[in-house]
């Protein structure tokens, strides 16, 4: 009995030196490399597809809801509160077998000034688009107006950009002034 203790301590002893072995075969050069790889992997890259980058963290999911991404039938990934040099704190969102309309590119402008849209075929970013506000914005935005024409027939609505940073627009059926803040897409 005491024997098989012994023998049990022993290789108890043994496999704790095994693991501290492997351990310290952990610390070399290509492990560091790979697990520096694996922090700064946050979302695996896509094959074909679409990513939409720097966008404020908090128009993240705007731009799913814009994208309509919770009918998407491909490989959809969302990132918010990442940093971001450029913009604080950034949310990237990456659409599998996706190529994004202009009426799509149009609208994530309107909450996401600063998004680059990057289309990438096999793996590769084959194109790189700054999104641009545009000086008309249709059928993509509610007039916060209640009695405003828009929300009471079927017109679509349309804004006039006065200011493009901070976004500042006005009703052409209403004149309503509205800001950031008050944008709601349809
Ligand atoms: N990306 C991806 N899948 C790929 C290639 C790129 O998901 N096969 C993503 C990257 O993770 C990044 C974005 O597409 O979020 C743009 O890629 P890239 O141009 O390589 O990155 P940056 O140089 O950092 O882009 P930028 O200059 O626009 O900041
Ligand atoms: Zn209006």
């Amino acid at each position: 009995m005491a024997r098989k203790k012994a023998k049990k301590k022993a290789t108890r002893k043994h496999s704790r030196k095994r693991k501290e072995r492997i351990k310290a075969k952990k610390v070399t050069a290509s492990n560091i490399q790979k697990e520096k790889v694996k922090r700064e992997l946050k979302i695996s890259a896509i094959d074909e597809g679409t990513v939409i980058d720097h966008i404020p963290t908090d128009a993240t999911f705007k731009v799913v809801e814009i994208l309509n991404l919770e009918n998407e039938k491909g490989v959809v990934s969302i990132a918010t509160n990442l940093q971001s040099k450029r913009i604080g704190k950034k949310g990237i969102v990456k659409v599998g077998g996706k190529n994004l309309t202009q009426d799509e590119v149009n609208k994530i402008a309107i909450v996401a000034p600063d998004a680059t849209v990057n289309i990438i075929k096999n793996y590769e970013v084959k194109e790189k688009i700054k999104v641009k506000t545009p000086d008309v914005i249709e059928n993509v935005v509610k007039c916060s107006n209640p009695v405003c024409v828009t929300n009471h027939e079927q017109v679509p609505t349309k804004f006039y950009v006065s200011k493009k940073e901070p976004l500042k627009i006005k009703c052409h059926y209403c004149e309503r002034n509205m800001g950031k803040e008050d944008i709601e897409i349809i």
